[in-house]
């Protein structure tokens, strides 16, 4: 179905001609969008999945478990999308260590774990900042933060033309709106979260992220910020009450095609192939964390029965092992903070584990020493090895 989703601003820049794209605001321009047919049983089947996530993740005795994890893997596999090369275990790692050197991509996939704690916080927040623009760009300001970002001007819209693909807007795949529209085009979007529209609220995360993409306000981030905003609507339209939908696992596995439907709502008003592929990216990412939520549940209840039943155990042993979902790698100072406990305490516990079976030690040296829970770890790093 042909709509027109906006209109090109054709200026010179460097003597090259090139044609900025300027979106309508939403909701889209001309026919509706009709939940109906295949669309609909989309819209079902990723509502029911969503429901089992949530459902699963209800389970366990701490939501905490899964939202430690899950959010992590969003993090991680969000920031892969464009190339970060930190994997889920290095920042897992890093959490357990915090090392003084940190590489550039763990410090961005930590970036993005603050920035969505940040503002969750804020909007719970009774004197928070609501979900809008300005909160977007605190978030923002707090995935740029350190050594990557810095100069690309975290926290602030954009005051310059940018560009997707190509090494300049002359020759790009596609030139977002220039600076002087965003103001406009970024308070509509933010309007139109607030005010009624008769599309489902997921169906309407899923045209948000279109369009926040195709202003692209910012000059890096784009793409995570963009991500996050799909999360933090469908908490704020009360789809999900935790962000433990990794929806960034679907995007990674069809990287190309997410990119092509983008674009082709852009040239052809294509909303509809765009939300049947955000909505099947949806189903397939909420069944992959149901998989996952059940497997790690089954594997803490396993271990827990072992460890229980260890005779080197201690009450200290059995605490620990009920933080391991929230800290699946320690260290002994880790251990220590966590139990609040004297060290041969400490000591003990971990030693308790590691002969049930659940940590193992990954440094192989004297001092420094890292326990992981590998078999955990393992369920919760499937699809986020880099790629490349
Ligand atoms: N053809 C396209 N049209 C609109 N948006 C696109 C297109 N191709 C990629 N994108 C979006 O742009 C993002 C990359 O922008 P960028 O600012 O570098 O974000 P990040 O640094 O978070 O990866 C991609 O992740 C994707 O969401
Ligand atoms: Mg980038």
């Amino acid at each position: 179905m042909a709509r027109i989703t906006g209109t090109y601003r054709t200026s010179v820049v460097g003597g090259e001609k090139i044609n900025a794209f300027v979106p309508h605001p939403l909701p889209p321009k001309g026919p509706a969008i009709l939940i109906k047919g295949e669309l609909a049983e989309l819209h079902a089947q990723a509502l029911a999945a969503i429901g089992r996530l949530a459902v699963a993740a209800d389970l366990v005795p701490s939501t905490n478990w899964f939202l430690y994890g899950f959010v992590r893997k969003e993090a991680v596999i969000s920031s892969q999308i464009e190339g970060t090369q930190a994997t889920l275990m290095d920042v897992v790692a890093y959490e357990a260590t915090r090392k003084a050197e940190r590489p550039a991509d763990v410090e961005e996939v930590c970036n993005y774990i603050d920035a969505l704690a940040f503002v969750r916080s804020e909007i719970s927040k009774p004197k928070g900042l609501p979900l809008s623009m300005r909160l977007i760009c605190a978030a923002h300001k707090r995935l740029m933060r350190g050594t990557r970002g810095a100069d690309k001007q975290p926290g602030t819209v954009r005051t310059t033309q940018n560009w997707i693909g190509g090494n300049r807007p002359g020759n790009a795949r596609f030139v977002p709106p220039p600076a002087n529209y965003l103001p406009d085009a970024l308070s509509h979007l933010e309007r139109w979260i607030h005010g009624a529209d008769p599309i489902p609220p997921l169906v309407r995360a899923g045209l948000a992220h279109v369009q926040f993409e195709t202003i692209h306000p910012f000059l890096d981030g784009n793409g995570r910020i963009g991500r996050l905003l799909i999360t933090l609507l469908l908490e704020h339209w009360g789809i999900l009450n935790t962000p433990v939908l990794y929806l960034s696992l679907a995007f990674k596995r069809h990287r190309p095609e997410y990119y092509e439907r983008l674009s082709k709502v852009r040239a052809n008003g294509d909303w509809e192939n765009w939300t049947k592929f955000f909505l099947r990216c949806v189903t397939e990412s909420a069944t992959d964390g149901v998989s996952a939520a059940k497997r790690l549940f089954d594997l803490i209840s396993r271990d827990r029965g072992a460890v229980a039943r260890h005779k080197a155990t201690t009450v200290s042993a059995i605490r620990l092992f009920d933080l391991l979902p929230e800290n699946p790698m320690v260290t002994l100072p880790r251990a220590l903070d966590l139990l609040k406990t004297t060290k041969p305490t400490a000591g003990k516990a971990i030693d308790a584990l590691r002969r049930a079976g659940v940590l193992s030690e990954i440094t192989g040296k004297k001092r420094g020493r890292v326990y992981a829970y590998r078999s955990y770890l393992k369920v919760l790093a499937e699809d986020t090895a880099t790629a490349e």
